[in-house]
């Protein structure tokens, strides 16, 4: 995921802007650059492909001064990542662009743009951009009034910042499917992807709206909405520590990362989506080709991401037909793999450098598709610059932000989100799923953030269920179809920070065993959302009640299912039966936690465990 950072000021902005673009590194990156428009009155870029600290040492060798400028960290999707292909961008020596997203229609607009006479110094589809804004600049005069005639013609995703030498009193941004924030300083204004790159400079922000674009001046700041109208956005002071590296409001780390999932699965969404669609060259530009020839998916993961790939695999067989399979790294880097043709290697991990993750990618690569190996790989990860990432043929970066409590929360449902998309690209590019499936899902992607937001309303009435837990030992955990690995993972998150011996279940193998252990004693946790199975798992329940089992029960809220003698239920914001097992996961994690608050654990570093798990 890229990042942009730009400034208008009375003082040198360089320094600023590459502060900016550090704090944006850990969202990933290939190569960084920036414009400046000097004291001399010209625009000058610098560009390095690999860390930010190459751009400052280039900058150390060669500084750059002056008081408007634009920056970006790229991670590729159009052209391999190159200096060529860093942005910024320019338009002959006078116009300058950053951007985030992918413009879908680019290879059209390059047609025409070519036919115009511009010559391309890049493969990117951001290039089309700045020379389109020429071509209108030319013609129309004003640089504010040419690129509200240019985003016009964009269809895709796009994030953009924009400065011209000819009018150099303003910096210019345009939001459509991927974030811009401007930050507001005294007599001086910015603009970045994340407020994060810019809380050395302020703490006042302006968030951009869908097809916002803004005209950011040294002294003011004028936005014009989707239909043109002029509108004024709200500036919000931003409190020290919601965000950073410490635990702000919250108790534990665990708990403000748990109530981060709307903000992150929000952020994961960003520039993925079209209209009706998933963006396929979100994973990468040659996503779509590969992804024509996937016949199978193995997905490889360990502890929580491995959940994240159970779920996967029912949503890639039933959505998008295509045949999947799942293991744990560590069993599956051992096995001697009988290679599908045509199968896609799909990795998962938070951190992109858990051991036997990474032993299973490389094992994977060691022949090639002609050879009986693997078409391709995919990272599913949320640290751009980890081996993982590096090592493999195309990602998609989850976009959970640093995670610091040990047992995973957010990492997990952006994860999930992560497979949704992957799902729906797959269906989407191979045609086995229906154009209208795929845009009702995209919808209910959108309102995801919000059915989050919903379930974290129920906190306090977790925490008292929770209260069932405390003297317990042993607990159940039922699920069926997507539904089980969400329970895994319920039972998961108890055992790391309660110590609580936890079981999950597929809830129709209850009387294959685990039944035998039901009493007073062992509570069983449910998560019922209403779906074909939801009468089977009502059965499923009866049993356990009548062997004196307590039940506590998420439910969709139609799931017709009431309170009763030793039966608490809990009524669910109602989701479609797809996204469900993203939204079943919160009240789980906000169970365990506070099992684990009660029985006073160590909730953000359980004993025994760690975070990233670089060895064997
Ligand atoms: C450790 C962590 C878990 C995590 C697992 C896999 O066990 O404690 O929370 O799920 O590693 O880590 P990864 O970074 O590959 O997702």
């Amino acid at each position: 995921m890229c990042g942009i950072v730009g400034a208008v000021a009375e003082r040198n902005i360089t320094a600023i802007l590459v502060e900016g673009l550090k704090r944006l590194e850990y969202r990933g990156y290939d190569s960084a650059g920036l414009a400046v428009f000097n004291n001399a009155g010209v625009l000058e870029r610098r560009r390095r492909v690999g860390k930010v600290s190459e751009l400052e040492q280039a900058l150390a060798g060669e500084p750059l001064a002056g008081r408007l400028g634009i920056a970006h960290t790229r991670w590729a999707t159009h052209g391999a990542p190159s200096e060529r292909n860093a942005h910024p961008h320019f338009s002959g020596s006078d116009l300058a662009v950053v951007h985030n997203g992918i413009i879908e229609n680019h290879e059209a607009l390059r047609k025409q743009l070519q036919g115009l006479g511009y010559v391309f110094s890049s493969d990117t589809d951001t290039e089309v951009i700045v020379h389109l804004l020429d071509h209108k600049l030319k013609a129309l005069g004003d640089l504010t009034v040419a690129l509200k005639a240019t985003v016009k013609d964009l269809h895709g995703a796009y994030g953009l910042a924009v400065i011209s030498a000819k009018q150099p009193d303003r910096l210019l941004a345009a939001r459509s499917g991927s974030p811009l924030v401007i930050g507001l300083g005294l007599g001086e204004n910015f603009l970045a992807s994340d407020q994060l790159a810019l809380r050395q400079v302020t703490d006042r922000f302006m968030y951009l709206e869908e097809g916002d674009i803004a005209e950011i001046r040294r002294d003011s700041v004028q936005i014009w909405s989707v239909d043109g109208q002029p509108v004024v956005r709200e500036s919000v002071q931003y409190h020290e520590g919601a965000e950073a590296a410490d635990k702000g409001e919250y108790r534990h780390f665990m708990l403000k990362e748990i109530h981060e999932q709307p903000k992150v699965v929000q952020r994961t969404l960003e520039g993925r989506l079209g209209t009706d669609h998933v963006l396929v060259q979100a994973f990468g530009p040659q996503a779509a080709e590969l992804f024509a020839k996937v016949q199978n998916v193995q997905i490889v993961a360990c502890g929580t991401s491995f959940h994240a790939g159970m779920v996967a695999r029912y949503w890639l067989e039933e959505l998008a037909g295509i045949p999947s399979q799942v293991e744990v790294a560590s069993e599956f880097r051992y096995r001697k793999v009988v290679v599908q043709p045509g199968t896609l290697f799909v990795s998962i991990s938070q951190s992109g450098e858990t051991a036997d993750t990474l032993a299973a990618l490389r094992n994977g690569k060691a022949k090639g598709p002609d050879n009986g190996g693997y078409l391709a790989s995919l990272a599913i990860c949320n640290v751009g610059i980890s081996s993982l990432v590096r090592e493999s043929d195309l990602t998609l970066l989850t976009q959970a932000g640093p995670e610091i409590g040990v047992a995973s929360t957010k990492a997990f449902t952006t994860q999930l989100v992560a497979l949704m998309l992957l799902t729906l690209s797959l269906g989407q590019v191979r045609g086995t799923l229906a154009k209208g499936v795929e845009a009702e899902l995209v919808e209910e992607l959108r309102r995801l953030p919000t059915r989050l937001g919903e379930a974290l309303a129920m906190d306090g009435t977790v925490e008292k269920i929770a209260e069932l837990f405390a003297e317990k030992h042993h607990a159940l955990f039922l699920g069926r179809g997507a539904q089980y690995p969400v329970a895994m993972e319920g039972a998961l998150k108890l055992k790391e920070i309660s110590y609580i011996h936890a079981e999950a279940y597929p809830a129709g193998e209850l009387k294959h065993g685990p039944l035998a252990l039901v009493d007073a004693d062992m509570p069983v946790v449910t998560v019922a959302p209403n779906n074909e199975l939801l009468e089977k798992l009502k059965s499923n329940l009866q049993e356990v009640r009548a062997r004196g089992g307590e039940l506590i029960v998420f439910a969709d809220g139609e799931a017709n299912m009431s309170n009763g003698e030793g039966t608490h239920v809990v009524n669910m914001p109602h989701i479609s039966d797809a996204l469900a097992p993203i939204l079943y996961t919160l009240p789980l994690q906000l169970l365990s936690y506070y099992v684990a608050v009660l029985r006073g654990t160590d909730v953000d570093q359980p004993r025994n465990l760690a975070k990233s798990v670089t060895v064997e």
